[in-house]
């Protein structure tokens, strides 16, 4: 008898197997905040050192704290989570709050991810920064 093993069973297998702790594997599995944002305050986009890329979309609340984000990823499974982890620890924070947050901080919230992978942390990290940094030089009083 063939047992059928579903993809995301697989997938996580896979991952763990690589080296993903479980909150790492479901924020990958989930991808709960890739896709983009209609009326985004802020685009940016950025290019990592391994040539793959982040695009982020950021939206403000009426209290210029971070009601939401997306990001659109060309990239490893690594910068997906990271990317992910990085949107709930943003969410509901000021910009400069959000501008606090390092990879420390998104590596703790994922548990674990292959040491090779630590630089797409970084690239979730800094496309956010990134993001803001822009819209606060475009938004200046
Ligand atoms: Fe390029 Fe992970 S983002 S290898």
């Amino acid at each position: 008898m063939v047992t059928e093993i579903s993809t995301s069973d697989a997938q996580r297998k896979m991952l763990a197997d690589a080296g993903y702790a479980e909150p790492a594997i479901n924020y990958y599995i989930e991808q709960k905040y890739m896709g983009h944002l209609e009326d985004a305050d802020q685009v940016s986009h950025k290019v990592g050192s391994c040539g793959d890329t982040m695009k982020i979309y950021i939206k403000l609340d009426d209290d210029k704290r971070i009601e939401d984000i997306r990001y659109e990823i060309t990239g490893c499974a690594g910068a997906i989570s990271a990317a992910m982890a990085a949107v709930e620890l943003a969410k509901g924070k000021t910009l400069e709050e959000a501008l606090a947050l390092n990879d420390g901080d998104v590596f703790k919230a994922l548990e674990n991810i292959p040491e090779k992978k630590h630089h797409c942390i970084q690239l979730a990290v800094k496309t956010m920064h990134q993001g803001i940094e822009e819209y606060k030089a475009a938004n200046a009083t």
